[in-house]
């Protein structure tokens, strides 16, 4: 059995942080295990102009603690009012990285998101021509569709159309939570990847329910069958470059979360390159960790790789039941239970 494993400082390419004193209280928590994160632009309002995105990461490194090493990539967020100028101007700009695209109504803080693809289509074109990639949210948003059939039915409706009539669009399925997913992207050619998130590695949809309704097992896109998250180990512990970590850890408040109609996203990132590695140990594949949590996305992004380590240690580590921020308590996943690593340095 293996005790320590050390691998290059990872990135997390799908990150919830929030603003104010949200951010104060998470931010030190992704910054114990990476080295970097791709920084979700749905703030209330959403960043959606490179100036937002400046004065945001102003903020994230106004609120990292001091001496530690940490870069924000940041996005901005794809309305219908997004230009092919503003995409330029983006990619000149080195400090957007990628634009996230939610159809409208599909998640948190979504309201301002796209459901005229056809009207897109000239701002994906230059996304294309600049190499900008194209994050999505894959999800169908119709009522009359099953909540467990919304991600594949994206795939149908929308993505394959848009790659199609795109052709060379970077685009990274967010998030990805089904068996369908997994054969799309790799069936697809290198400008399709994944990222995956830690707790659809972990739990299938019988967690919601276990011992009774659990508010913080609810997210977008909702926990899927077991067959499913088998399909999602498989690809993330595979070693195929297509697929990247992307915790996807999104802090709400408790009282909106343990309440009538609470919000949707789990709070991983006190522990998540851990709850990886408890992943990646069970299959016998610590030695895929470090691809999977770092160079994969890296690579597809064109960014540098991060330089130094972080070792994790294999010890069972207790997680607090909740954290402070004001006056409010943000309840992280496995609250008062314990994860199977712990980050040494
Ligand atoms: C995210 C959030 O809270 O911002 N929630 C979630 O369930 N994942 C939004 C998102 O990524 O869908
Ligand atoms: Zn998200």
């Amino acid at each position: 059995m293996q005790h320590a494993i050390t691998i290059s400082t990872p990135i997390d390419f799908h990150l919830h942080i929030r603003s104010g004193r949200m951010l104060k209280t998470v931010l030190p928590h992704t910054a114990n295990e990476y080295g970097a994160a791709l920084i979700m632009p749905n703030l209330k309002p959403p960043v959606t102009s490179i100036g937002q995105a400046e004065a945001f990461k102003k903020e994230i490194m106004q609120a990292l603690p001091e001496d530690t090493a940490f870069t924000p990539l940041m996005s901005l967020y794809f309305t219908r009012n997004l230009t092919s100028q503003t995409i330029r101007e983006a990619s000149a700009s080195g400090i957007i990285k990628a634009v996230k695209l939610y159809p409208a109504g599909a998640t948190t803080n979504s309201d301002s998101g796209v459901n005229d693809y056809e009207g897109i289509r000239g701002t994906l074109e230059t996304m294309a021509e600049t190499g900008m990639p194209l994050l999505v949210h894959g999800e169908v948003t119709d009522k009359a569709v099953d909540v467990f059939d919304r991600e594949a039915r994206f795939i149908e409706d929308i993505l394959e159309p848009v790659r199609r009539q795109v052709p060379g669009l970077k685009v990274v399925m967010e998030h990805i939570t089904t068996k369908e997913a997994v054969q799309y992207v790799l069936a697809a050619d290198e400008t399709l990847a994944a990222t995956i998130t830690a707790h659809h590695l972990l739990l299938n949809r019988n967690a919601m329910f276990q011992g009774g309704m659990n508010p913080h097992h609810y997210c977008l896109p909702i926990l899927k069958r077991e067959r499913h998250r088998e399909a999602l180990v498989k690809a993330a512990t595979s070693g195929s470059k297509k697929f990247f970590l992307g915790s996807d850890s999104a802090p709400h408040p408790k009282g909106e979360k343990e309440c009538a109609c609470g919000c949707a996203g789990i709070y991983t990132a006190y522990s998540s390159l851990c709850l990886y590695a408890e992943v990646f140990e069970k299959e016998n594949a610590l030695d895929r960790l470090e691809g999977f949590a770092g160079f994969h996305g890296a690579d597809f992004y064109g960014i540098p790789r991060n330089k130094g380590t972080v070792t994790l240690v294999k010890e069972e580590t207790i997680i607090p039941d909740s954290f402070t921020f004001g006056e409010d308590v943000v309840v992280p996943f496995r609250s008062g239970g314990t994860v199977g690593w712990r980050v040494a340095g």
